[in-house]
Formats: C-alpha cells, sequence, structure tokens
C-alpha cells in the first residue's frame, strides 16, 4: 500500500483528484465513487477541472434502503449535488433504494451484475471509525458481494450528523461486498481528522482479519492510502 500524508484535506483532496485524473487519461472508464464528507474536496476539484465524464461510467459504493434522489438524505442526491448535475457521466450506477424496501435480495443481485459487466478500474474509498469500507462492517466476509447490510449503532451515530434526528437515520443499505471493492484495479482511499486515526492504524498496521473489514486492503496489490496529519498520528 503506498501512503501518503498531507497537511489538510485540502491538499489531500488535490492528490487523489491528480490520482484519478492520471488513470482517466490512461484508459480507465469505470470508476468507482463514495459518498460522505470524505469525497466533498475531491470533487470540488473534479467540477473545477476540465475533466469531461462523457465516456466515463460511475458506480457507487451503496445507498440507504428507503431513500431515493428526492431525499436530501439520499446518495442519490448526494452525487447529484456534488458531482453528476455539473459533470455527468456516460451512465451513473447507485443501489435501488426503493426496490430494496420490498426486494433487497432483487436490488442486491441486480446491482452486483452491474458491477460484474462494468469492471471497476479505480475505486474510491472512504473509512469509516470502525474500519467499515463502504458499509461493510466489522465482520463481514471478505468473499462478501452486493448484499443488504444492517447499520451498527456506531455507523448510525456517526451518520447521524446529516439527518435532522438520529431515529430518521435508515437501519439498513445497499452495499457493494468486499469482494466486489478488491476486484477494483486500483483502489484510493482517503481518511481526514483524529477519529479515523484508530481505523487507520489497525487497517495498516494491525492483522489482516475481518474484524477489520478494511484490513483487507492490506492484499490488493495497487492502493494507495491518502490522509492528513491527525488521521496519521496514530502509525508508528
Ligand atoms: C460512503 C461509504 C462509507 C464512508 C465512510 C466514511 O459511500 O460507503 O464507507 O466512506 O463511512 O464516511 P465519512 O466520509 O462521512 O467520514
Amino acid at each position: 500500500m503506498k501512503i501518503i500524508i498531507k497537511d489538510n484535506k485540502a491538499s489531500a483532496s488535490k492528490q487523489a483528484f491528480a490520482i484519478f485524473k492520471n488513470s482517466i487519461s490512461n484508459g480507465a472508464k469505470v470508476i468507482g465513487l463514495a459518498t460522505g464528507s470524505t469525497p466533498e474536496n475531491l470533487y470540488q476539484e473534479w467540477v473545477d477541472s476540465q475533466l469531461d465524464n462523457s465516456n466515463l461510467i460511475s458506480i457507487n459504493l451503496d445507498e440507504y434502503v428507503g431513500l431515493d434522489e428526492k431525499s436530501d438524505q439520499s446518495y442519490h442526491y448526494f452525487m447529484q449535488k456534488h458531482l453528476f448535475k455539473q459533470k455527468p457521466f456516460k451512465k451513473s450506477y447507485i443501489p435501488d433504494g426503493i426496490l430494496a424496501i420490498s426486494n433487497p435480495q432483487k436490488a442486491s443481485a441486480d446491482y452486483n451484475k452491474i458491477i460484474e459487466d462494468n469492471p471497476i478500474d479505480i475505486q474510491l474509498l472512504g473509512l469509516g471509525q470502525n474500519g467499515h469500507i463502504a458499509f461493510n462492517e466489522p465482520g463481514t466476509a471478505f468473499d462478501s458481494i452486493t448484499h443488504e447490510v444492517q447499520l451498527t449503532e456506531n455507523t448510525i451515530q456517526a451518520n447521524s450528523r446529516f439527518f435532522s434526528n438520529i431515529d430518521d437515520v435508515p437501519k439498513s443499505a445497499i452495499c457493494m461486498g468486499i469482494a466486489n471493492i478488491m476486484s477494483a484495479k486500483e483502489i484510493v482511499i482517503m481518511a481526514f481528522g483524529e477519529n479515523k486515526a484508530d481505523a487507520v492504524q489497525k487497517m495498516i498496521e494491525g492483522p489482516v482479519t475481518e474484524k477489520v473489514p478494511a484490513s483487507i486492503l492490506q492484499n490488493h496489490p495497487n492502493v494507495t492510502l491518502i490522509i492528513d496529519q491527525s488521521a496519521a498520528s496514530k502509525l508508528d
């Protein structure tokens, strides 16, 4: 794993954008995207750039069960707001959170087929405070494919900052599995702030274990971790 430590989120995000731009100029066509606070500056770099997405396909990691683009907490809405409206892709895929209410198996299988049909060239990841990647919580099997996940209290608590009330945070999501993520040819993972320092330390210095989903990235041949000083504060 290549590790890049920057002074702050802004410079780290510039660096991350340079990696995406470079991969795209080298032929990457299918781009795996993430939501949350972590990629916001990166998407702003993308929007402000000359990069043309019209020949690219995007595939997002996850969506809450029960939310769609009409809900401003949905990941559909987030992606429209931060990237797709300004820089549309040829085709953008995000799991179907509405189908998932009645038929999570079909929503998962349909999405998994999309990933199989469009192998991901470069995948962006954030890191959960508990070491999750996408919503693959501690204990998720490393060979998992797209599935419905029950969110842990830790994740519901962490994500409640985006909702007016913690009770409004959905309890489950449809999410790429760890095997889907590992199938990407290249991975860029970012983490910022003191509250990510423990997870960063366990991810790269701890054992590879399903208790820390992100630790599997130690086994991927092409991962770049980009963090700020605070997220790096617990490294040896
Ligand atoms: C988002 C996702 C999550 C986040 C992680 C970090 O699509 O799948 O794994 O990347 O929870 O969230 P933030 O960036 O809000 O700290």
